[in-house]
């Protein structure tokens, strides 16, 4: 949006020869992320629950390069106990963890009052205390090397705000402003910090926030994870702070951003309403 570009960092991208860990690898933008860094990477440590996923990605990879090393490790990255033993395993593996990008997280839609709370609970369990366990886990030794990076996905409602995904927007809003307040903490020490805040991105997301519209985001404003992977790549490589993938996404989410609130919340007041009269007859309940 203007503002005058930071120096850009010295010294070579961590991605390049480096340990490259990365949360969410069984799908969607972590995935393609794995994908992208395979060929610049010494070592890829992939989590996620889904272990055979995992075993397949890394089946490719390695096929494609031999001398790269796959690490993966079928862990639910909220469950602390389970993060510790990934890390202690794989620093006998492989070592220190140079790039740290937290992918794993997950969407709930609907309006707050009708939702579930053991899901809501979840993910605000996943999106925001387990990025910030992973983080405080391998930060501090990155900043005694005087290099690496932690790399964020958040989200275009990291910036702004809608209807039916209350909880989600705050994750995201916590991941988002984290991040920049860590960037800030960790000026000097040779680390990166940087995050992507995409729009919507062609996934599993939606399917797993329980998208109950039966609408799809306008095909305009959409990226495939593929493009949003590079995008989080050049952001790291160039030390940026934040991205946002995709020109229309890009509009759009400053749109939002520099739109004032009130006119937002008047906007998205008849979303928010059609949205619980969509939920409540999905749910055979009778509309207020
Ligand atoms: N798609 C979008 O429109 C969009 C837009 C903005 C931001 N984002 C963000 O992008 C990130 C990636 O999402 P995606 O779009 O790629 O969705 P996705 O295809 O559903 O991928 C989510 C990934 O997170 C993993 N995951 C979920 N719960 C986990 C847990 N408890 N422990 C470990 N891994 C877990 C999933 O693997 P398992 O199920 O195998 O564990 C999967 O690999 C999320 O942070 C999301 O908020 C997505």
């Amino acid at each position: 949006m203007g503002a005058p570009r930071e120096e850009p960092p010295r010294g070579g991208s961590p991605i390049d020869r480096g340990v490259v860990l990365i949360t969410g690898a069984s799908s969607g933008i972590g995935r393609a992320l794995a994908r992208e860094v395979a060929a610049r990477a010494r070592a890829l440590v992939l989590v996620a629950r889904r272990q055979d996923r995992l075993e397949a990605l890394r089946a490719e990879l390695v096929a494609a390069r031999p001398a790269l090393t796959v690490l993966v490790y079928g862990c639910d990255v909220a469950d602390r106990a389970a993060v510790d033993a990934m890390l202690r395993a794989a620093a006998v593996e492989v070592g220190e963890i140079d790039v740290l990008v937290n992918n794993a997280g997950s969407g709930d839609l609907g309006v707050y009052d009708l939702s579930a709370w053991p899901r809501a609970e979840q993910m605000i369990a996943l999106n925001v205390t387990a990025l910030a366990y992973l983080t405080h886990r391998l930060v501090g030794p990155m900043v005694s090397r005087g290099r690496g990076a932690i790399a964020n996905v958040s989200s275009g409602f990291g910036l702004t705000f809608g209807p039916g995904m209350a909880a989600y927007i705050g994750t995201k809003h916590f991941v988002t402003s984290f991040t920049e307040a860590l960037r800030l903490d960790l000026a000097g020490t040779g680390v990166r910090v940087t995050q992507v805040c995409p729009g919507p991105v062609q996934t599993e997301f939606n399917e797993v926030a329980g998208n109950f519209t039966g609408l799809e985001p306008p095909a305009l404003l959409s990226i495939s994870p593929e493009r949003c992977a590079r995008a989080l790549v050049r952001a790291i490589d160039r030390g940026r702070a934040l991205v946002v993938p995709g020109v229309v996404a890009w509009l759009v989410v400053h749109l939002g951003v520099l739109c004032p609130r009130w006119l937002l919340r008047l906007a998205y007041r008849p979303i928010a309403r059609a949205l619980r009269r969509k939920q409540l007859a999905v749910r055979g309940a009778p509309a207020p």
